[in-house]
């Protein structure tokens, strides 16, 4: 929260005659003016510009805000407050809930030419060459408020003026789109009392976490938080897996729920017994073997927590993303592919920024705080170092392996779908030691399109049939060693036999 200074106004005579500011020496006898006449007065010049601001486009903000707030409001401080981008929605959640006080009379006007620079109620409040700013239409824009295409109608650039309990001042929101970190919601009040004005902002804070419609949701900082848009933050659906769609070698999935679930399940007596409930888990093992697989299983189980997920690029957002963790707690922040911000760790150890601004972060959130930390990787060998300098942050790493013989016969009952197999597994099973759950998945395709293609197309609504002889096709196809590329990016194992 900032302090600035509303400037030196001295504007009498802008608001019609009556006013208190334009009013000269009383009159004597009958036509002495009462306290109810002046305000009668002062409320109709108000009135008078108010029209006169709606009817005239051109009609100058200064004049608005001084036939409003009165010549006084030259020597009141601006009060502001800003937040990040991503948050606007929930400024105007709680503008929203905060303006349907009754007790509040309000209006609210548009600015246009902000896109000329910065933006200060201050400098609104006078007439000088150089402010662009002039009265137009309000500035709103549509922002997602929820998973399902949810939006709500945000203003961009309003100016409000205020009248509660005889009081009278004025709030700006503004998207200030040239600051240093990126573009931030910037909200200041004018108002005679700084410290109202300070409570009011703390009060839009309260409601704005109160109604953040990022709770209980899972959400992504994704790479378009580099484009035009810059907000960043975008809503996922909960992916939801039944037990069955995750193939893990036995207890590996309980290890995983018991580190994850488990302690937000006895979230209160563990605080109670003064246990921490921060916790980190590593998913790692080799590229195909189910550790995304294992994370939605995860979020699908994670019903109302918040959860920030962070990959590719979007890891550069891991103090917004912990910041909100530890706002709309309990909360879980994964990080896929946590090598990728270890990558040169071949040099100086310690010079990774990001990795080890992950690690501090993930120390920095408070050890009561019931957030917890999925990371996945595929380079377990490039983390350890890191991770071993600095323990404590992870607590469990996890090794999600290649599905042995059980775990394949799993994943084939899985990915045969509706398939009616008629075929003798234990061959294939054994030519597939190595191979990942993904290989798996496209032989199945690939025996149910040669059994599609092999039978006659009309009206045939029978379960597609596999026997041996598409087993054995579509072995040999991938582990052909013409298919050697297309084996490697699906997970085939270099030890799997070609015939
Ligand atoms: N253990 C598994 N059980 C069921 N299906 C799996 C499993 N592993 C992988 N799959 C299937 O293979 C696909 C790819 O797996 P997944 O994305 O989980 O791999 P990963 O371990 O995250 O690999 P990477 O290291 O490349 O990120 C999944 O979408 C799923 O269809
Ligand atoms: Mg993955």
């Amino acid at each position: 929260m900032s302090y600035g200074h509303g400037g030196d106004v001295g504007q009498t005579g802008v608001v019609s005659s009556g006013s208190p500011g334009a009013a000269g020496p009383a009159p004597s006898g009958a036509l002495r003016p009462r306290p109810g006449d002046v305000l009668r007065l002062w409320q109709r010049g108000v009135q008078t510009v108010v029209r006169a601001a709606r009817a005239e486009p051109q009609a100058s903000v200064p004049m608005l805000l001084g036939a409003h707030l009165g010549p006084e409001a030259g020597s009141w401080p601006v009060v502001a407050d800003e937040w990040a981008e991503y948050d606007h929605v929930n400024v105007q959640a709680a503008l929203d809930v905060w303006l349907a006080d009754p007790a509040r009379k309000w209006e609210l006007f548009g600015l246009t030419g902000v896109q000329h620079g910065m933006l200060s109620l201050g400098d609104l409040l006078v007439e000088q060459p150089h402010i662009w700013q002039r009265l137009g239409s309000v500035a709103m824009v549509d922002l997602p408020a929820g998973p399902d295409g949810e939006v709500r109608t945000c203003v961009r650039c309003g100016l409000w003026l205020f009248e509660e309990a005889g009081e009278r001042w004025a709030l700006l929101l503004w998207l200030n789109e040239h600051g240093p970190s990126g573009t931030r919601v910037r909200l200041e009040i004018l108002r005679a009392d700084p410290a109202r004005a300070s409570d009011t902002l703390a009060q839009l804070r309260r409601l704005a976490l109160e109604r953040n419609v990022y709770r209980g949701q899972v959400i992504g900082f994704g790479d378009e938080m580099f484009g035009p848009q810059g907000a960043g933050l975008s809503f996922l659906r909960r992916p939801q897996l039944a037990a069955r769609e995750l193939v893990l070698a036995d207890g590996v999935l309980e290890l995983v729920e018991r580190q994850v679930l488990g302690i937000a399940r006895q979230r209160e007596q563990l605080r109670a017994a003064g246990q921490h409930l921060k916790r980190g888990v590593l998913l790692h093992g080799p590229p195909g073997s189910g550790k995304t697989q294992t994370v939605r299983y995860l979020l699908g189980r994670l019903k109302g927590v918040t959860v920030v997920v962070l990959s590719g690029r979007a890891l550069y957002a891991i103090r917004e993303a912990c910041s909100i963790a530890r706002a709309l707690a309990p909360a879980a922040i994964v990080v896929e592919d946590v090598d990728l911000i270890a990558e040169d760790r071949g040099e100086m150890p310690g010079t990774h920024p990001l990795l080890f601004q992950l690690l501090n972060e993930m120390d920095g959130l408070g050890e009561d705080v019931d957030v917890a930390f999925i990371l996945t990787t595929n380079r377990a060998d490039l983390l350890e170092p890191a991770l071993a300098a600095r323990p404590g942050r992870v607590d469990q790493a996890v090794n999600i392996a290649l599905p042995d013989l059980d775990g394949r016969r799993r994943l084939l009952e899985l990915y045969r779908g509706q398939l009616d197999v008629q075929a003798n597994l234990d061959g294939v099973l054994q030519r597939t030691e190595g191979v990942t759950a993904s290989f798996l998945k496209e032989l199945m395709r690939r025996c149910a399109l040669a059994a599609a293609e092999e039978r006659a197309t009309n009206n045939n609504k029978t379960p597609l049939v596999i026997e041996d002889h598409h087993l054995q096709a579509g072995l040999d196809e991938l582990l052909d060693d013409r298919h050697q590329l297309t084996r490697s990016i699906i997970g085939g194992a270099t030890n799997a036999t070609t015939q």
